[in-house]
């Protein structure tokens, strides 16, 4: 499998490779994108996947290894949450209290965080709530969230700066070895809204991932001529899985069908559309619905972001369509010249579509508005005079100029306060920020208001180059001084190079 281990390149004092390096395309893979007009006649489509769903106050789940055809023809090592890869769509209802009984056979060290998930930083399953081998994690907490789509992944943080992205123990590893699962979280504005709710045939669950292989079908993490001062230290590549399988199909109703979709990827940032251009209605964001559906034909969705879209499929019987990532023109907007692959300027297909008659039941119109969002108004924010600042650079790496450490709490904040965050990115690469604790609202980018779909409850925010995002977020019903929750890039290898810091959330005077 993986040639490199956690020593080959631990202790390299180097900044972050091919942020501010050059490099050449040394991947072993010969790799073309698909013209989109040309599907590959190789690939036979086989059905989409739907991860089983799993419901009630207690959750188990296993980490375990396990082996998966993820590509055609080959069986890939893997790992998985109760399964071979991936894992069970946890279905949450609001209000009610959850336990959650989390067993690790994978071997290493670990940990599994509710990402965008509203709890106590004892229970939140960031890199301090380890899971040792054979041991079993039991966290138990009550959904505060709001009716949304989140997800879970594990979150430990190796900590051997540079090589720690070959850790079996990083984020970045275990993550795109398959584990990683689907939350739903269900509520009384959901209840009332004529959206499609049937799991698996109108309300369906997308998660995207990219993966290289070996040619014997084992993961590819990063060629074995694989050079971290020169090449880019991202797990990407040109085999796009949809619930863990490549090239998919899915056959709906001529009918409204509802795609949740979570962009589970380490590193690859997707803009989504379909192949005949339609506009679809973006209803939920991160951590809530929108006020109003919110026409697109692209929607850009960077790592850990997820979108839930409308698509009125009505008047589409007989018809084929495609899912697609339109990256032609995405140009160097987002990922630099050095760091980009084939994948990061082409169009390629995720899914394919087929629509067959209505089923019983079907929703046959995208509604007019859907919930109320109050704003979180700035002037609330204690520190509107200057907004705490997060800066994401490239040299040193890090945020405001520091790695990652385990023991050192970043920020302090008070219980019950309102804050505003200032996000800077001065490099030439995208950084998708995270904030655990509790979903937040985009104030603006470069001081202008965000688009429609921005405007609801998010949890990660894609900074762009150069771009400076204003983020709202109140700090409420939890305090722990020792424990702290996290707030990194969710580009897993800079997560785990240390573009991550961590906060607490205080009761009394700072
Ligand atoms: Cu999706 Cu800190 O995590
Ligand atoms: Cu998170
Ligand atoms: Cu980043």
């Amino acid at each position: 499998m993986l040639r490199l281990t956690a020593g080959a390149a631990a202790g390299a004092a180097l900044p972050m490779a091919g942020l501010t390096g050059c490099s050449s395309d040394s991947s072993t893979e010969t790799a073309t994108p698909l013209d989109p007009a040309e599907p590959d006649p190789s690939i036979t489509p086989i059905p989409l996947p739907i991860p089983e769903m799993l419901v009630g106050s207690v959750i188990n789940l296993e980490m375990r290894p396990g082996q998966r055809e993820l590509i055609r023809d080959k069986m890939t090592p893997t790992k998985g949450y109760n399964g071979d890869y991936l894992g069970p769509t946890l279905f949450l209802r609001s209000g009610t209290d959850v336990s959650l009984n989390v067993t690790n056979n994978i071997g290493v060290s670990t940990t599994t965080h509710w990402h965008g998930m509203h709890v106590p930083a004892l229970m939140d399953g960031g890199p301090h709530q380890r899971i040792e081998p054979g041991d079993v994690w039991t966290p138990s907490f009550p959904v505060l969230n709001r009716a949304a789509t989140y997800w879970y992944h594990p979150h430990p943080h190796a900590g051997l700066g540079q090589g720690v992205i070959f850790d079996p123990m990083s984020t970045g590893y275990q993550v795109y070895e398959g584990l990683a699962g689907m939350i739903i979280v269900e509520d009384g504005t959901s209840d009332a809204l004529p959206l499609p709710r049937t799991y698996g045939e109108d309300d369906i669950p997308l998660i995207l991932q990219d993966r290289r292989f070996h040619d014997d079908g084992a993961l590819l993490h990063f060629p074995t001529d694989f050079d971290p001062t020169r090449d880019p230290a991202l797990r990407k590549g040109g085999h796009f899985l949809v619930n863990g399988v490549e090239a998919p199909f899915l056959e709906v109703g001529a009918q409204v069908v509802r795609l949740r979709i979570l962009n589970a990827s380490n590193a690859r940032i997707y803009n989504l559309g379909f192949s005949d251009d339609r506009t679809f209605f973006q209803v939920a964001s991160d951590g809530g619905f929108l006020r109003a559906p919110v026409p697109l034909s692209r929607l850009l969705l960077s790592p850990a972001e997820r979108a839930e879209i409308l698509v009125d499929f009505g008047s589409d019987q007989g018809t084929t369509l495609k899912l697609r990532s339109f990256n032609r023109n995405l140009g160097t907007s987002l990922v630099p010249f050095p760091l980009q692959d084939a994948w990061d300027t082409a169009d390629f297909d995720l899914l394919d579509i087929t629509v067959g008659p209505a089923r019983s039941n079907a929703v046959l119109t995208i509604p007019a508005g859907l919930t109320t969002i109050d704003p979180i108004p700035e002037a609330e924010a204690v520190n509107l005079a200057s907004a705490r600042p997060f800066e994401l650079a490239a040299n040193p790496f890090g945020i405001n100029g520091k790695r990652m450490d385990m023991n050192v709490i970043d920020d302090r904040i008070r219980l019950g306060d309102t804050e505003v965050w200032e996000i800077t990115n001065p490099t030439t690469q995208a950084h998708p920020f995270h904030v655990h604790g509790d979903s937040f609202q985009v104030l603006t980018r470069n001081g202008f208001t965000p688009p429609e779909n921005e405007l609801g409850w998010k949890d990660v925010v894609l900074v762009r180059p150069f771009e400076t995002v204003r983020i709202v977020k109140r700090f409420h019903d939890y305090a722990d001084s020792v424990n702290p929750y996290m707030f990194h890039c969710h580009i897993l290898e800079h997560e785990d190079v240390g573009m991550m810091g961590q906060f607490v959330v205080e009761d009394g005077a700072p």
